[in-house]
C-alpha cells in the first residue's frame, strides 16, 4: 500500500515489547485497574447533566453507554494482545486501516485526552471548592468557574476557574518528574472512590419515593432540541454519560502482563465496566429516587448536593473529601496518555519529532507536558463541563469505532497472527461496538458535532502539509522506489 492507505504491519510490532513484560497481573489486578481508570467526574458530575437530558431514565442511558463501552472493551483486548504497543487506537488503526484513518484517530486521541483532562479537572474543582466552603474558606463564583458558567442561584458570571487550573499544573508538574501512581496507591483510591458511592447509595436508597420517577422519559428517547436551546432525550445523556464509562484501556494496554489472558481480560473487562454499570445504576436509582431530578440537574457537585438536601451533611463532606483525594488518579492515567499520544505520533514522524523528545534528566517529555498543561489549564479555566466533556466524547467516540472496525479487519487480514485474547462473537461484538460508538456520536449536541469536524479537518490538512510526506513509512517507501 502507498499513500494515504499505507499501513504498519502488524507483525514486526508484535515482538518489541513482547520479550520485556512478565506476566504478573491476575483478573482482581485488572478489575481493580480498570476501576481505577473508569471512576471519575463522570459519576461523580455528570451525572446531574445527564439527569438534566434525559430526566430518571437517565438509568437507561448509564445502560446503554455501559453495554457499547464493554464491546469497545473487548475489541481493544484483543487488539492490545495482538500489537501490543503503545498509541492504543491511533496504533491498531495504522496496521488495519491506513496512514490517513490512523492520523484522524491519532488527531481524535489528542483531543480526548486532553479534555477528559480539562473535563476531570473541572469536576474536581466543585468538589474541591465545595470541600474549601465546608471549612470556612469562600471562593468567589467567577473565580470557580468558566468564563460562561452562570451561577444558576445567584446569576454571576463565571470568570477562569482557578482551582482546575492549579490541579492540572499539580499533575504536569508530577508527570514531569516522572511520577506515577504505584498498584498500592491505586488500590487503595479505587477503594476510597467506590467506598464513597456505597455511601451515597446507602444513604439515598432509604429515601427512594417512587413519584420522583414520573415521569420516567420526559424528553423521549432520541436525541430532540428543548426549547431552551438544550438537545435532550435518553440517547443525548447517553451520549454524555458515555464519559463515565472510559478509562478502560489501562486494562487493554496491560494485556501483555497478565497470566492467563483469555480468562483474565474478559473477567478484568466484563467485571470492571459490569461493577461499574451497577454501582452507576444504583448511584443513579438512589439519585433520581430520593429526590426529583431537577433538583440537582444543574448542580457542579450533584452527589455531595444531594445528600446535603437530605440532611446528610457529614457524608456529603466525605463524598466531597473523596473526590477531591481520588479524582486526580483519573487525571494523572489521561494525561499521561497524551503524552504517550505526541510521543508515539512523534516517533512515527506523523508529527513533529520533537514531541517525542524527553528530557535527559527525568526520562520525561518535558517540554510537551508543559506545553500540553498550558492548553489543558486554558481550555478548563474557561470551559463549561458539559461542553468539554461532550468534545472529549466525539474523540473518544471516533477512537472506539476505529477500534471496532480494525477487530474484524485484522481478523481478516492478519487471521494466522497468534492473539493471546479473542474477542467473544467478534462479529457480534465488533459492528456492534462500531454502529454503538457513531449512534452516540450522533446523539451528541450538535454544536460539539460541528466543532469536532472543524478540529479534523484542521487535522487532515496538517496531515497533508506535514505528516503524509514526513512519516516514517512514507521515507521508507521513497528510500526503496529510489533504489
Ligand atoms: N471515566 C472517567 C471519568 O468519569 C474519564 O472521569
Amino acid at each position: 500500500m502507498s499513500g494515504w492507505l499505507r499501513r504498519k504491519p502488524v507483525i514486526g510490532q508484535t515482538s518489541q515489547r513482547e520479550r520485556k513484560l512478565i506476566p504478573t497481573l491476575s483478573w482482581p489486578h485488572l478489575v481493580a485497574l480498570g476501576v481505577g481508570g473508569i471512576v471519575g467526574t463522570g459519576i461523580y458530575t455528570l451525572i446531574g447533566i445527564g439527569a438534566d437530558r434525559a430526566g430518571p431514565s437517565v438509568l437507561l442511558s448509564f445502560v446503554i453507554a455501559g453495554v457499547v463501552c464493554a464491546c469497545a472493551a473487548f475489541a481493544y483486548a484483543e487488539l492490545a494482545t495482538l500489537i501490543p504497543l503503545a498509541g492504543g487506537a491511533y496504533t491498531y488503526s495504522y496496521a488495519a486501516l491506513g496512514e490517513l484513518i490512523a492520523w484522524i484517530v491519532g488527531w481524535s486521541l489528542i483531543l480526548e485526552y486532553s479534555l477528559v483532562v480539562s473535563t476531570v479537572a473541572v469536576g474536581w474543582s466543585a468538589y474541591a471548592t465545595g470541600f474549601l466552603h465546608g471549612i470556612g474558606i469562600h471562593l468567589p463564583f467567577w473565580l470557580s468557574a468558566g468564563y460562561n458558567a452562570v451561577d444558576p442561584a445567584t446569576g454571576v458570571h463565571g470568570f477562569v476557574n482557578l482551582p482546575a487550573v492549579f490541579i492540572v499544573f499539580v499533575i504536569a508538574g508530577m508527570l514531569m518528574i516522572g511520577t506515577k501512581a504505584s498498584a498500592t496507591l491505586n488500590l487503595f483510591l479505587v477503594v476510597i472512590k467506590i467506598a464513597a458511592l456505597v455511601l451515597f447509595i446507602i444513604v439515598t436508597l432509604p429515601h427512594f419515593n417512587l413519584e420522583n420517577l414520573h415521569p420516567f422519559m420526559p424528553n423521549g428517547f432520541s436525541k430532540v432540541m428543548s426549547p431552551d436551546g438544550v438537545e435532550r432525550g435518553v440517547m443525548a445523556a447517553a451520549a454524555i454519560i458515555f464519559f463515565a464509562f472510559y478509562g478502560f484501556d489501562t486494562i487493554a494496554t496491560a494485556a501483555e502482563e497478565t497470566k492467563q489472558p483469555r480468562r483474565d481480560l474478559s473477567i478484568g473487562i466484563v467485571g470492571s465496566l459490569i461493577a461499574c454499570i451497577i454501582i452507576y445504576v444504583l448511584v443513579g436509582l438512589g439519585a433520581v429516587g430520593a429526590l426529583h431530578y431537577t433538583s440537582f440537574a444543574h448542580s457542579e457537585e450533584p452527589l455531595a448536593h444531594i445528600l446535603r438536601t437530605l440532611g446528610s451533611n457529614r457524608i456529603a463532606g466525605l463524598i466531597g473529601i473523596a473526590a477531591v483525594i481520588a479524582l486526580p488518579t483519573v487525571l494523572l492515567a489521561f494525561f499521561y496518555g497524551q503524552t504517550r499520544i505526541f510521543f508515539v505520533m512523534g516517533r512515527d514522524g506523523t508529527l513533529p519529532g520533537f514531541l517525542s523528545r524527553v528530557n535527559a534528566k527525568t526520562g520525561t517529555p518535558v517540554a510537551t507536558t508543559l506545553f500540553t498543561a498550558v492548553i489543558i489549564a486554558a481550555i478548563a479555566g474557561l470551559f463549561r463541563l458539559d461542553e468539554i466533556a461532550a468534545l472529549a466524547n466525539a474523540g473518544t467516540l471516533v477512537a472506539f469505532t476505529s477500534v471496532g472496525i480494525c477487530l474484524i479487519v485484522l481478523r481478516k487480514t492478519a487471521a494466522d497472527v497468534p492473539r493471546k485474547f479473542k474477542t467473544p462473537l467478534v462479529f457480534i461484538v465488533g459492528p456492534l461496538s462500531a454502529i454503538g460508538c457513531v449512534y452516540l456520536f450522533f446523539s451528541l449536541p450538535s454544536k460539539t458535532q460541528y466543532y469536532f469536524l472543524l478540529w479534523n479537518l484542521i487535522g487532515i490538512v496538517l496531515y497533508f502539509c506535514y505528516g503524509f510526506r514526513k512519516s516514517n513509512i512514507a521515507h521508507h517507501i521513497s528510500v526503496n522506489d529510489r533504489s
